[in-house]
């Protein structure tokens, strides 16, 4: 390619003569980027497909261009831009060469280099770069794995990750224009809230699938292209109907406990397969795995787990029934919240907690060494019956491992349980969330 041809695709992506659309303002992640980015280290944007790494990417150019950066100090090129016709580490270079030549740019410029897994062998070019100092380097892709395992080996030690989520639920509301600040918003806004936190269930939080009227036709073409692209071709899968079917049964069965075993006899699927394919899904960050909780390590490895999706709204896209289901939806609004505190801390660590008597409590938090937190998610607690078991749960499992404190998130019911010596707390899901993200 010529140098002219490179550089007239370089300022469709950069800000040296425009402005560049970076939709909503996601504070959050911007907020953590910038405590990276006074690090000297080269910085990973991970996440599921389509979470708004790249539009993160641009708000944080946006917002140093803002602070007083040089936009011709920054260069950001998406690199399945298919007008490059050449590719791996040369064109990298070829890129990179052509912005210092033709732009000018002060040293050690910000470089902002999205879907980097289009480069073979990229790794070894951002190490160069990044340990000659000739730029501050901020990649993202697409695949866990690219930005775990083959990156984790050249770059150990030398890179700081952000993982970017589909919308928590404040982000969700402000993206629906219901702006919560404080405690009388709040009770201004309830039933907005809470309309809303229906909809936050029935069709996720992806940012698009949120700004969108065909919320169903974009997350079909999600499952679609993560099935594609993220499985199917990175993974080189033979069957792709196996795959589908266990994708399928998978986001079906969300918050129910699976083995490798189970999983077989539903799909007649090899066990190696099973495995292989849940270890994909969730190295594409599709699905999770959480594990029981137990002091024995090989009790826990044992025993069956629980399976979470990253998106309700894909859950109900492929084949779940919304309302039948909403005690599991909302257990996997929680767990995905839980997940996200734990990406900014990771001590923390979750589990399920059963006993031999099939009492179940949805979620240990532990934090360290310590069980810190358990949570029930019962949607209904009207029913005296289900009152009672997850009561009654929740106090076998408090002895148990010695934990004082409890929460039972529900859809409504508000207030305080006495259980003997301690107390749980009963709390309406919207609040919890907007709780646990600081907004309340
Ligand atoms: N902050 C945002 N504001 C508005 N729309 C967004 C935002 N983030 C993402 N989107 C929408 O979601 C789509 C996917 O976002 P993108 O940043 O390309 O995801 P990723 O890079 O994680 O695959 C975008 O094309 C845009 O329509
Ligand atoms: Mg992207």
């Amino acid at each position: 390619m010529e140098k002219n041809e490179i550089i007239q695709i370089l300022y469709d992506w950069n800000f040296w003569d425009r402005d560049q659309r970076a939709g909503i303002f996601r504070p959050t992640y911007i907020s953590r980027l910038n405590a990276l980015f006074s690090s000297n280290q080269v910085i990973t944007i991970t996440g599921p497909r389509r979470a708004g790494k790249s539009f993160i990417m641009r708000q944080m150019a946006k917002q140093i261009i803002h602070d007083g950066y040089n936009p011709k100090n920054i260069m950001h090129v998406n690199l399945e831009d298919p007008r490059f016709t050449e590719s791996g580490v040369l064109l990298l270079e070829k890129i990179f060469k052509t912005y210092q030549e033709y732009i000018a740019p002060e040293n050690s410029p910000v470089l902002f280099l999205d879907e980097i897994q289009e480069i073979e062998g990229f790794e070894k070019w951002v190490r160069m770069a990044h340990e000659l100092s000739k730029a501050k380097i901020i990649i993202s892709g697409s695949n866990a794995r690219l930005l775990s395992r083959e990156l984790g080996s050249l770059l150990t030690g030398r890179h700081l990750d952000l993982t970017v989520f589909p919308l928590s639920f404040g982000e969700f509301l402000s993206f629906n224009n219901v702006m919560i600040q404080n405690k009388n918003d709040c009770i201004a806004k309830e039933l907005e809230v809470k309309r809303l936190l229906r909809k936050y269930m029935e069709f996720g939080s992806f940012p698009e699938v949120t700004l969108s009227d065909q919320k169903k036709e974009i997350l079909l073409n999600y499952f679609e292209d993560v099935i594609t692209k993220d499985l199917l071709r990175r993974f080189k899968i033979r069957i792709p109907q196996d795959l589908r079917a266990l994708v399928k049964y998978i986001l079906s069965n969300v918050a129910s406990l699976m083995t490798l075993k189970s999983i077989e006899r539903s799909l007649e699927l090899s066990i190696t397969s099973v495995k292989n394919f849940t270890n994909y899904l969730e190295q594409a960050y599709l699905i999770f795995s959480l594990k029981r909780f137990s002091f024995k390590v090989k009790e826990q490895e044992k025993s069956p787990k629980k399976m979470y999706a990253i998106d309700t709204g894909l859950c109900n896209a492929v084949g779940f029934r919304f309302s039948e289901n909403l005690g599991r939806l909302a257990e996997n609004v929680v767990f995905i919240a839980l997940k996200r505190k734990q990406i900014l801390n990771p001590e923390l660590e979750l589990f399920y907690w059963k006993d031999i008597q099939h009492r179940e409590v949805d979620f240990v938090v532990k934090d360290g060494l310590k069980a810190k937190n358990l949570i029930q998610v019962c949607w209904n607690m009207q029913d005296e019956k289900t009152r009672k078991r997850e009561l009654g749960s929740l106090s076998k499992a408090m002895k148990e491992l010695n934990v004082t404190t409890a929460t039972i998130i529900t859809e409504d019911a508000e207030g305080e349980e006495k259980l003997q010596n301690d107390t749980v707390q009963l709390i309406p899901l919207w609040k919890w969330l907007l709780i646990e993200e600081g907004i309340l």
